[in-house]
């Protein structure tokens, strides 16, 4: 059965251009509710612990380097099909294949700098929004 949570952070690019809450106000729109969310920046070894899946990947490094180069914003979701429907709203990786309408079509970059993660199943939305945040900071 589908979990209800995901996890989210709206990345380094979309923070320094300023679109943080006309991201924040799609998410709500599309009717994702905010468990926890705050602003940090990752450190870039944190970085590295948060998307240690892709280590031997050749973009690692400059993920890293980018991750970590301004603050980002992190939330817990909650909506049903949670992960499947807000992989949906944020769109594909790269921006240049993402649908009309979709937060990294309106908001990415390039395929690094994408403006958005989503979760990719329930156990990884659990460890990711672990990652940011206790339990006590989840509403
Ligand atoms: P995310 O985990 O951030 O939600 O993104 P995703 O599932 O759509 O893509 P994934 O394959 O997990 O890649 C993680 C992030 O690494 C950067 N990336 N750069 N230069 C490249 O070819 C490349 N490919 C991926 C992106 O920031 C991507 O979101
Ligand atoms: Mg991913």
């Amino acid at each position: 059965m589908a979990g209800n949570r995901t996890f989210t952070m709206i990345k380094p690019d979309a923070v320094s251009a300023g679109h943080t809450g006309a991201i924040i106000k799609m998410i709500e729109e599309a009717g994702f509710r905010i468990v926890a969310m705050k602003k940090t920046q990752l450190s870039r070894e944190r970085a590295g612990q948060f998307y240690a899946i892709h280590k031997e990947r050749p973009f690692f490094n400059d993920l890293c380097s980018y991750m970590s180069s301004g603050p980002i914003v992190p939330m817990i979701l909650e909506k049903d099909n949670a992960v499947e429907d807000f992989r949906k709203l944020i769109g594909a990786t790269d921006p240049q294949k993402a649908a009309p309408g979709t937060i990294r079509n309106l908001f990415a970059k390039s395929i690094e700098a994408n403006a958005i993660h989503g979760s990719d199943s329930d156990a990884n939305a659990e460890i990711e929004g672990n990652f940011f945040f206790s339990r006590t900071e989840q509403y």
